[in-house]
Protein backbone atom coordinates (compact mmCIF):
# COMPACT_ATOMS: atom_id res chain seq x y z
CA UNK A 1 0.00 0.00 0.00
CA UNK A 2 1.16 3.62 -1.13
CA UNK A 3 2.36 5.28 2.16
CA UNK A 4 -0.36 7.94 3.27
CA UNK A 5 1.95 9.78 6.29
CA UNK A 6 5.48 10.00 7.02
CA UNK A 7 7.19 12.27 10.09
CA UNK A 8 9.53 15.40 9.08
CA UNK A 9 10.54 18.76 10.47
CA UNK A 10 7.04 20.68 11.76
CA UNK A 11 6.36 24.25 12.29
CA UNK A 12 4.84 23.80 15.08
CA UNK A 13 7.43 21.81 17.09
CA UNK A 14 10.60 19.95 16.31
CA UNK A 15 9.06 16.80 14.33
CA UNK A 16 5.56 16.23 13.15
CA UNK A 17 3.42 13.78 10.78
CA UNK A 18 2.24 14.56 7.57
CA UNK A 19 -0.10 13.29 5.09
CA UNK A 20 1.47 12.72 1.68
CA UNK A 21 -2.00 11.76 -0.13
CA UNK A 22 -5.36 12.87 0.12
CA UNK A 23 -6.94 11.27 2.69
CA UNK A 24 -10.46 11.64 3.53
CA UNK A 25 -13.27 11.95 6.86
CA UNK A 26 -12.54 9.18 8.99
CA UNK A 27 -9.63 7.04 7.89
CA UNK A 28 -7.64 5.24 10.51
CA UNK A 29 -4.26 6.14 9.95
CA UNK A 30 -1.79 5.01 12.85
CA UNK A 31 -2.14 3.33 16.14
CA UNK A 32 -0.46 5.11 19.29
CA UNK A 33 2.73 2.51 20.37
CA UNK A 34 4.90 2.80 23.02
CA UNK A 35 5.78 0.62 26.40
CA UNK A 36 3.02 0.12 28.48
CA UNK A 37 3.21 1.21 32.11
CA UNK A 38 1.18 1.38 34.82
CA UNK A 39 -0.15 4.77 36.01
CA UNK A 40 2.46 4.49 39.12
CA UNK A 41 5.63 3.05 36.76
CA UNK A 42 4.76 6.39 34.57
CA UNK A 43 5.01 8.23 37.88
CA UNK A 44 8.32 7.02 39.28
CA UNK A 45 9.94 6.72 35.57
CA UNK A 46 9.19 10.41 35.13
CA UNK A 47 8.68 12.27 37.80
CA UNK A 48 8.07 15.91 37.94
CA UNK A 49 8.31 16.31 34.34
CA UNK A 50 5.51 18.57 33.60
CA UNK A 51 8.57 21.35 33.81
CA UNK A 52 10.16 20.19 30.39
CA UNK A 53 6.60 20.45 28.47
CA UNK A 54 7.62 18.00 26.36
CA UNK A 55 5.68 14.10 27.08
CA UNK A 56 5.92 10.65 24.60
CA UNK A 57 3.59 9.27 27.22
CA UNK A 58 -0.31 8.91 26.35
CA UNK A 59 -2.91 8.09 28.69
CA UNK A 60 -4.58 4.52 27.67
CA UNK A 61 -7.36 3.67 30.41
CA UNK A 62 -7.55 4.38 34.20
CA UNK A 63 -4.59 1.55 34.91
CA UNK A 64 -2.12 2.22 31.96
CA UNK A 65 0.02 4.66 30.43
CA UNK A 66 1.69 4.22 26.78
CA UNK A 67 5.07 5.16 26.77
CA UNK A 68 6.48 5.98 23.07
CA UNK A 69 10.29 6.83 24.66
CA UNK A 70 10.47 2.68 24.00
CA UNK A 71 8.82 0.50 21.58
CA UNK A 72 7.03 4.00 20.01
CA UNK A 73 6.21 4.46 16.35
CA UNK A 74 6.03 7.70 14.28
CA UNK A 75 2.50 8.13 16.12
CA UNK A 76 4.64 9.72 18.74
CA UNK A 77 5.83 12.26 16.93
CA UNK A 78 2.03 13.87 15.95
CA UNK A 79 1.69 17.27 17.82
CA UNK A 80 -1.07 18.87 19.25
CA UNK A 81 -3.26 21.62 17.67
CA UNK A 82 -6.47 23.47 19.45
CA UNK A 83 -8.47 22.98 15.80
CA UNK A 84 -6.98 19.57 15.36
CA UNK A 85 -7.54 17.43 11.82
CA UNK A 86 -7.46 14.04 13.64
CA UNK A 87 -8.25 12.53 17.19
CA UNK A 88 -6.79 9.77 19.27
CA UNK A 89 -9.76 7.12 19.71
CA UNK A 90 -9.48 4.71 22.59
CA UNK A 91 -10.22 1.16 21.24
CA UNK A 92 -11.20 -0.94 24.23
CA UNK A 93 -10.00 -4.27 24.25
CA UNK A 94 -13.46 -7.00 23.53
CA UNK A 95 -12.71 -9.28 26.50
CA UNK A 96 -11.86 -5.77 28.87
CA UNK A 97 -8.52 -6.53 29.38
CA UNK A 98 -6.84 -3.12 30.05
CA UNK A 99 -3.41 -3.89 28.96
CA UNK A 100 -4.63 -4.91 25.48
CA UNK A 101 -6.59 -1.57 25.16
CA UNK A 102 -5.27 0.47 21.98
CA UNK A 103 -5.18 4.03 20.82
CA UNK A 104 -5.71 4.75 17.14
CA UNK A 105 -5.73 8.22 15.51
CA UNK A 106 -7.97 8.97 12.78
CA UNK A 107 -8.77 11.51 10.13
CA UNK A 108 -11.22 14.33 11.82
CA UNK A 109 -11.57 15.25 8.10
CA UNK A 110 -10.54 15.44 4.45
CA UNK A 111 -6.53 15.71 4.71
CA UNK A 112 -4.51 17.23 1.59
CA UNK A 113 -0.85 15.98 1.06
CA UNK A 114 1.21 18.35 3.00
CA UNK A 115 -0.95 18.83 5.61
CA UNK A 116 0.10 18.36 9.27
CA UNK A 117 -1.64 15.71 11.21
CA UNK A 118 -2.53 16.68 14.62
CA UNK A 119 -4.88 16.25 17.30
CA UNK A 120 -6.10 17.27 20.63
CA UNK A 121 -3.81 16.23 23.80
CA UNK A 122 -6.12 17.07 26.10
CA UNK A 123 -3.38 17.28 29.01
CA UNK A 124 -4.37 17.56 32.23
CA UNK A 125 -1.78 18.20 35.23
CA UNK A 126 -2.82 17.90 38.55
CA UNK A 127 -1.06 21.09 39.54
CA UNK A 128 -3.04 24.12 39.55
CA UNK A 129 -2.76 25.65 36.03
CA UNK A 130 -0.28 28.45 36.73
CA UNK A 131 0.68 31.48 34.48
CA UNK A 132 4.50 29.84 34.36
CA UNK A 133 2.82 26.17 33.51
CA UNK A 134 0.92 27.84 30.97
CA UNK A 135 4.18 29.39 29.25
CA UNK A 136 6.04 25.79 29.89
CA UNK A 137 3.81 23.83 27.80
CA UNK A 138 2.66 26.71 25.49
CA UNK A 139 0.66 25.85 22.28
CA UNK A 140 1.91 27.18 18.86
CA UNK A 141 -0.47 24.82 16.46
CA UNK A 142 -1.18 28.59 14.81
CA UNK A 143 -5.18 28.10 14.63
CA UNK A 144 -7.14 31.25 14.90
CA UNK A 145 -8.78 29.52 18.43
CA UNK A 146 -5.94 28.49 19.82
CA UNK A 147 -6.23 28.46 23.43
CA UNK A 148 -2.24 29.34 23.99
CA UNK A 149 -1.71 26.23 25.89
CA UNK A 150 -1.76 21.98 25.97
CA UNK A 151 -3.48 22.07 28.73
CA UNK A 152 -6.79 22.02 29.96
CA UNK A 153 -8.21 22.92 33.42
CA UNK A 154 -9.12 20.03 35.60
CA UNK A 155 -12.19 17.88 35.34
CA UNK A 156 -14.60 18.27 37.65
CA UNK A 157 -14.46 15.63 40.49
CA UNK A 158 -16.84 13.00 38.95
CA UNK A 159 -15.13 13.01 35.59
CA UNK A 160 -13.71 9.64 34.73
CA UNK A 161 -10.68 10.87 32.85
CA UNK A 162 -7.40 10.35 35.00
CA UNK A 163 -5.50 12.97 35.86
CA UNK A 164 -1.99 13.11 35.76
CA UNK A 165 0.38 13.30 38.88
CA UNK A 166 3.56 13.85 38.36
CA UNK A 167 4.33 12.80 34.86
CA UNK A 168 2.27 14.34 32.21
CA UNK A 169 0.76 12.87 30.17
CA UNK A 170 -1.70 13.34 26.55
CA UNK A 171 -5.00 11.71 26.24
C1 LIG B 1 4.52 13.52 21.32
S1 LIG B 1 5.61 14.87 21.16
C2 LIG B 1 5.26 15.37 19.52
C3 LIG B 1 6.53 15.44 18.70
C4 LIG B 1 7.37 16.64 18.94
N1 LIG B 1 7.09 17.66 17.94
C5 LIG B 1 8.83 16.31 18.98
O1 LIG B 1 9.55 16.62 18.02
O2 LIG B 1 9.28 15.68 19.94
C6 LIG B 1 4.80 16.00 22.19
C7 LIG B 1 5.56 17.25 22.46
O3 LIG B 1 5.69 18.04 21.28
C8 LIG B 1 5.54 19.42 21.60
N2 LIG B 1 4.33 19.94 20.94
C9 LIG B 1 3.36 19.21 20.38
N3 LIG B 1 2.38 20.00 19.90
C10 LIG B 1 2.73 21.27 20.19
C11 LIG B 1 2.13 22.53 19.98
N4 LIG B 1 0.94 22.66 19.39
N5 LIG B 1 2.78 23.64 20.40
C12 LIG B 1 3.98 23.53 21.02
N6 LIG B 1 4.62 22.36 21.25
C13 LIG B 1 4.00 21.24 20.84
C14 LIG B 1 5.42 19.52 23.10
O4 LIG B 1 6.73 19.64 23.64
C15 LIG B 1 4.85 18.15 23.45
O5 LIG B 1 5.08 17.76 24.78
ZN1 LIG C 1 -3.10 25.87 19.99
Amino acid sequence: MTRRIAARRSPIHGNGVFALVDIPKGVELIEYRGKLLTMAQADRKYANTSDSGHTFLFTLNEKYVLDANSEGNIARWINHSCVPNCKAFIHENEDGDPRKDRVIIESLRALKPGEELTYDYGIVLEERLTPRLKAIWACRCGARDCTGTLLKPKRAPRAKKPVAKASARKG
